[in-house]
């Protein structure tokens, strides 16, 4: 077991809260707090930073995003947001009337309503989390000859199903279909190999499970495909930038994810995400696994009585850091209205708890949760 006393420091509303909310959104570790107050402070004593130091900011935060993720830096590129990522995704890859996709009946909204308003001719199929997490092969009934991409959630964020990327990226390979992932309810929760899976897009937005701030994310592109792709929202920054002497000079596109960067980026978020990334390569993806899933199957046998109905599964490899229920005798609101006036802090979805702990989090924080809810 590792100490987690140094890091919880790190976190001021461990002094006043029991937070157990990363599903909705995590909390700025203090470096990340410190770098965005200092460079808001140079744009307010210099006004201009030098071209250079955002190009170390941006190539040297991608470092980070790519070894979390165990992709190459050439697959990074960064996003506002995951919708973003996945309306780069549906932008580039060129549907047309008559195409299909398969989505997630129970996705996140963010994986589904860019294709509602996008693509309103595109006939959409659904698979539900549960489906999938049984047997990944049940897409296999749905892929058909006009069948462009399947874009699924990794976790789900309400019965924190963590479905098997690897076995649905490999169906969509032998089928020529687009694998595109939301990842944001486990990105930084639980481990994840790119390099294995082998998706085609995978988009995680900063601020839950990665304690990043709102309005970064990551993109993922897979260097196999990047060729075939025709981008959305190719800009300026798209292309080789090397000196502002010559604005006019046609210059090349980059041959990286980085040509979806089009144009000035978030530095000001870039450098808050950059501090949590390190303290994720610091600490170690598997350790804050391992603490993630001992707190959540901690909570799980705890509520394992009948009073209880669990949407969340037991088995470690099926879910993430999220774990949903409600109380079969008691208003899931006026559970969540009692914990809320003793600062321990969840969210209430679809009329479940839902408890979302990270890695500081400690046992002792989920006894006193079931304390009140027993
Ligand atoms: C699965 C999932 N994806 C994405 C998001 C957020 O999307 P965005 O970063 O575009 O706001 C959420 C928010 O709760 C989510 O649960």
């Amino acid at each position: 077991m590792f100490d987690l006393t140094n890091y919880r420091k790190l976190f001021l509303l461990t002094e006043n809260y029991n937070y157990l909310n990363h599903a909705s959104t995590g909390p700025l570790p203090m470096p990340a707090v410190m770098a965005i107050s200092d460079m808001a402070r140079k744009y307010s004593e210099q006004g201009m930073i030098e071209w250079q130091e955002y190009e170390q900011l941006s190539n040297s935060t991608r470092v980070l995003a790519a070894e979390l993720l165990n992709c190459s830096n050439d697959e990074i590129c960064f996003v506002q947001n995951t919708s973003q990522g996945i309306i780069y995704a549906i932008g580039s890859i060129g549907f047309e009337k008559g195409d299909n996709v398969i989505l997630m009946q129970d996705a996140f909204p963010t994986n589904s309503a860019p294709f509602r308003y996008l693509l309103p001719e595109v006939e959409k199929r659904y698979v539900a989390s549960r489906e999938v997490l049984d047997n990944p092969d049940c897409i296999l009934k749905l892929i058909d000859a006009k069948t462009k991409a399947v874009s699924l959630d990794w976790v789900n964020f309400l019965n924190g199903i963590r479905i098997d990327l690897k076995r649905i990226a490999q169906i969509c390979k032998e089928h020529k279909v687009y694998f595109i992932v939301d990842g944001m309810q486990g990105c930084g929760a639980v481990r994840i190999d790119l390099g294995d899976i082998q998706p085609d897009f995978f988009s995680s937005a900063a601020p839950k499970w990665l304690l990043g701030p709102h309005g970064i994310g990551i993109l993922y592109v897979n260097k196999s495909i990047l060729g075939n792709l025709k981008p959305c929202n190719l800009g300026w920054l798209s292309a080789e930038w090397d000196n502002f002497y010559d604005i006019a000079k046609p210059r090349k596109l980059k041959p990286t994810a980085a040509r979806f960067e089009e144009g000035t980026k978030n530095y000001l978020g870039m450098v808050g995400f950059k501090e949590s990334l390190k303290l994720f390569d610091q600490i170690g993806i598997d350790k804050i696994e391992a603490q993630v899933l001992d707190l959540t199957s901690y909570l799980l046998d705890k509520i394992a009585t009948p009073q209880f109905e669990i949407i969340t599964p037991k088995n470690r490899r099926e879910r993430a850091g999220i774990v949903s229920f409600k109380r079969k005798d008691k208003d899931s609101a006026e559970l969540y209205q009692k914990l809320k006036e003793n600062n321990i802090v969840c969210s209430l979805r679809n009329g479940y708890l839902r408890i979302s702990p990270h890695f500081y989090n400690t046992k002792a924080e989920i006894d006193q949760l079931v304390s009140f809810l027993l």
